[in-house]
């Protein structure tokens, strides 16, 4: 029996969990960051919690002796991908990452990039304007430094505390958002910006596609840096990989 860890959050990671489950030969333990009071069900072994960095990371595969990480968290949690490279080069346990590609801008798109949260605050400049952002509640707090703008918060957790602006809406959701539905709620509140992480995939897709058929501009945070591991872009590429690196190094020519 050769033991996984799959470090989740995502819907890939619960899918992922799910097919690799189906396995007799493999024992899986999903890993979930405890963020959402009310996750989805996941279907398989799941624990919940941070491990206390990398090297509590490295000390949970010694003690649950795991045979191969990996890592399918949302491509902005960058720690944990990190963490969970740097755990595996310490203690030679291999790893291999599900990488969802991010979206290309395409004709029609009014694409700003900018660097991060603090960057989109800054993009969204002096003059009042009517903005969604399609952010976790943890970031949305940055945008009380510009409390001249209207907000329309959409979030699957409340916010708490609601943000020191003067005008804000907050919308309670969970994915996947529709093109036609994105397009209805963007005309319904006069939104004339978007603040979006690049996230790719199709579940939040259509915010980016109601926008550009709008002409809304999209101010979009790019990616974060992650580590240079052995990964795929899909569900079943990814499960199509784990039997290679669960062998020994010896036959996988490392
Ligand atoms: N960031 C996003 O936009 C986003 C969107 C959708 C879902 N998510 C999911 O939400 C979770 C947290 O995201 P984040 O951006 O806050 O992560 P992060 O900044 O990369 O990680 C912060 C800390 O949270 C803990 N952690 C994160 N993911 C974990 C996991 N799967 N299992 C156990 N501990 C985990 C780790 O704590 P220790 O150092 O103590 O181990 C990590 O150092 C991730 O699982 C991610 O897949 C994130």
């Amino acid at each position: 029996m050769k033991r996984i860890l799959i470090l989740g959050g995502t819907t890939e990671a619960r899918q992922l969990a799910g097919k690799l489950a189906a396995r007799a030969d493999l024992a899986i333990t999903l890993s979930l960051a405890g963020r959402t009071e009310n996750p989805v069900t996941q279907g398989v072994p799941t624990r919940v919690g941070g491990f206390g960095g990398a090297e509590g990371l490295a000390a949970y595969f010694g003690e649950a002796g795991m045979h191969l990480l990996i890592d399918a968290t949302h491509p902005y949690a960058g720690r944990i991908s990190a963490n969970a490279a740097q755990a595996a080069r310490n203690t030679g346990v291999p790893i291999i990452a599900l990488r969802r590609p991010g979206w290309e801008s395409v004709r029609g798109d009014r694409w700003i990039p900018v660097d991060n949260v603090a960057g989109a605050v800054e993009a969204l400049g002096a003059s009042p304007r009517r903005v969604f952002l399609a952010l976790g509640r943890q970031e949305v707090a940055a945008f009380e430094a510009a409390p001249q703008h209207h907000y329309l918060i959409r979030s699957v957790e409340p916010v708490e505390p609601r943000l020191a602006v003067h005008d804000a809406t907050y919308l309670l959701a969970r994915g996947p958002f529709r093109e036609a539905d994105e397009r209805t709620l963007l005309e319904s509140h006069s939104i004339d910006t978007v603040v979006s992480k690049n996230s790719g995939g199709e579940a939040t897709y259509g915010k980016i596609a109601a926008a550009r058929a709008l002409g809304i501009e999209v101010i979009v945070i790019r990616r974060p840096t992650l580590p240079d591991v052995p990964s795929a872009e899909t569900v079943e590429a990814l499960a199509a990989m784990v039997d290679h690196f669960l062998e020994p190094d010896a036959e996988r020519g490392v």
